[in-house]
């Protein structure tokens, strides 16, 4: 895998992958390496964060990497409270925050405590939001344990819930003082996961990359059958454009908009299939390709590229989308609570090639209309195919 050319520094010892996000006023690492989880407790006091210790995680991975976890932060001589919380988007919400700070409160845990996320971007990004605002802040680090989690949602510090009008609409910039990732974890992730973190790995090559893009492009396979070391450095390389992207442009002023490429009507499809025909993963798969679809309309990006990316996709496996019908002026009405929308216009990130992309443009009612019946045809040719 050859690494995408980057500013953000890094290292490999031992096997581990050590890149750093460096802020304005901070720096903080991420480690990435397969089996490396037994040790989180010794990375975790070399860092000086407190003896006591909130993991918060979810039951599918409770037994697993959540306990490996707390007996490697016991082993180091902390205390560890475990807050385990049923999987889904669903847990991103008011109720779940309100239980979880009763149980913090009423278990006396105290603003010296720090708190440790296991799980996927739902756990990260729930717990990040219980430690930005529990006593005005307390330490916080991420333990990603799904493709998604370790190649985005851990690193660059969004922390959010959901709000029945909007998702991730309450929430906070909050940096994690490290990100551990063990790509062994992945070993026991579904299938139906992996595509989803692969939908965010072909967005980085899209969007800042077409070396890295194409060699992914050879990977699916490999990344599907879970090969571990290909999967570190596939997290290594996104972790890297992640943490340029983000030093440069931490609280979303200009470019980091870039990693939303995708995201304008994948957001939209997501929320129409009632997150659940759709993961984000697959509607940001979806969404990249509505999106170029509008791009090579604007003769922002050649028709040749967009042939390739389509393409690629179509080798992706995507749930049966035949029966998926989707109505234009329900995912017209989402687009415009983007959080890019602008005075009452949709705005999105377009590819200009493979590897290069604009910052959100308008983009007018008629033309999504269009990338939105491309989509509807796309999706029931797809099925047609698979059950040719
Ligand atoms: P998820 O957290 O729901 O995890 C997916 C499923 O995998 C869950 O059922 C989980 O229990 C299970 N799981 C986790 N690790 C596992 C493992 N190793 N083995 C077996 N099962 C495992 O979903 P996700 O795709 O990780 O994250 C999606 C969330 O991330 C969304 O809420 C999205 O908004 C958010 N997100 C945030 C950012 C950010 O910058 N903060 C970026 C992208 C996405
Ligand atoms: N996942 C988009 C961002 O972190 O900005």
């Amino acid at each position: 895998m050859n690494s995408p050319n980057t500013s953000a520094a890094s290292s490999k010892h031992d096997g581990i992958d050590t890149l750093h996000v460096e802020l304005s006023e901070r720096r903080y690492p991420l480690y990435i390496g397969a089996g490396i989880l037994d040790s989180f407790g010794e990375y975790y006091r070399q860092h000086q964060l407190p003896e006591t210790v909130v993991v918060i995680t979810d039951s599918h991975v409770e037994r697993t990497y959540a306990a490996q976890v707390q007996r490697s932060l016991k082993r180091a001589g902390c205390t560890v409270l475990l807050i385990v919380v049923p999987p889904g988007e669903k847990q991103k919400s008011f109720g779940r925050a309100e239980a979880i700070f009763a149980e913090l409160l009423s278990r006396r845990i105290e603003r010296s405590a720090a708190i440790v996320a296991v799980g996927g971007g739902v756990v990260g990004d729930l717990a990040g939001f219980i430690a930005a605002t529990y006593q005005r802040g307390i330490r916080f680090v991420q333990v990603p344990t799904t493709l998604l989690a370790q190649v985005d949602s851990s690193v660059g510090g969004k922390v959010a819930i959901n709000h029945r009008l909007g998702k991730n609409m309450i929430g906070a910039f909050y940096q994690p003082d490290f990100v551990f990732a063990d790509v062994q974890t992945l070993s026991t992730l579904p299938r139906r996961e992996i595509i989803c973190g692969l939908g965010e790995v072909i967005k980085y090559g899209i969007i800042m990359n077409s070396e890295f893009y194409y060699s992914v492009a050879m990977l699916h396979e490999k990344i599907l059958a879970r090969d571990a070391s290909v999967l570190q450095s596939i997290v290594a390389a996104c972790c890297r454009m992640k943490a340029e992207i983000v030093a440069g442009d931490e609280r979303e002023l200009g470019r980091r908009a870039i990693l939303n490429f995708g995201h304008t009507i994948g957001h939209a499809l997501e929320k129409a299939g009632g997150y659940s025909t759709l993961k984000h993963g697959e509607g940001v798969l979806l969404g990249m390709l509505a999106e170029a679809w509008i791009a090579v309309k604007l003769g922002a990006l050649p028709q040749h590229s967009f042939d390739v990316l389509k393409e690629d996709i179509a080798d992706i496996p995507l749930p049966r989308l035949d029966e998926f019908s989707f109505v234009f002026d329900e995912l017209y009405a989402t687009m415009l609570i983007d959080k890019k929308a602008k005075a009452g216009e949709v705005r999105m990130v377009l590819p200009t090639d493979i590897g290069a992309v604009t910052l959100p443009q308008p983009v007018g009612k008629k033309l999504l209309r269009g990338a939105i019946a491309f989509l509807q045809g796309y999706c029931k040719s797809r099925s047609a195919k698979s059950s040719a």
